[in-house]
């Protein structure tokens, strides 16, 4: 299958918005979506499988690092590639805008996440405790950009 990886545009978020929650496991309220979107410190991404929106990915851009926010796939489009599609497009954003460090935060139950990330070379570097919901652990993992 092929999927095109693009800016995310205020179309794209009309279109997903109402369906965060039953379509792409409820990753972010349509508020939190709409406020990345506007953000002029973040970068939005989306994957298409012809006009359908099957994944987003975003990143804020901070003072000596950038942080990933968010990936996430559609539930029906889940394990095709699109999940590492987004994430090669967004490394190379990180690399072109000269930063050397990239990191993200997941939660300890989320071995998927885990085990995709470990494939980028993202390492464990810490822990934040009881981070998501006061109960599950977040770690934190970072890629040092060569
Ligand atoms: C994590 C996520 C974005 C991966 O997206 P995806 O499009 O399914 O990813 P890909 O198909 O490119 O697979 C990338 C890797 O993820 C892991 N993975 C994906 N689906 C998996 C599954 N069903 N079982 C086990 N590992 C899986 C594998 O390591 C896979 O590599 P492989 O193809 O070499 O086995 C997706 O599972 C998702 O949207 N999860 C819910 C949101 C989430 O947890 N986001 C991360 C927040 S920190």
């Amino acid at each position: 299958m092929n999927f095109e990886i693009s800016e995310m545009t205020e179309s794209d978020f009309n279109t997903i918005a109402d369906s965060l929650a039953t379509d792409f496991d409820d990753f972010w309220s349509k508020d939190s979506l709409q406020n990345e979107l506007a953000n002029e410190r973040s970068k939005c991404i989306v994957a298409r499988r012809n006009s359908e929106v099957v994944g987003f990915a975003s990143i804020w851009f901070g003072v000596d690092e950038v942080h990933l926010t968010n990936i996430v796939t559609k539930k029906s489009f889940r394990h095709l590639g699109i999940g590492k599609l987004l994430l090669e497009k967004l490394i190379d954003i990180v690399k072109t805008s000269g930063y050397k460090t990239f990191t993200l935060e997941v939660n300890e139950q989320n071995e998927v996440a885990l085990d995709f990330y470990k494939k980028y070379e993202f390492k464990c570097v810490g822990r934040r405790k009881k981070y998501y919901n006061g109960v599950d652990d977040a770690i934190i993992m970072t890629m040092e950009i060569s």
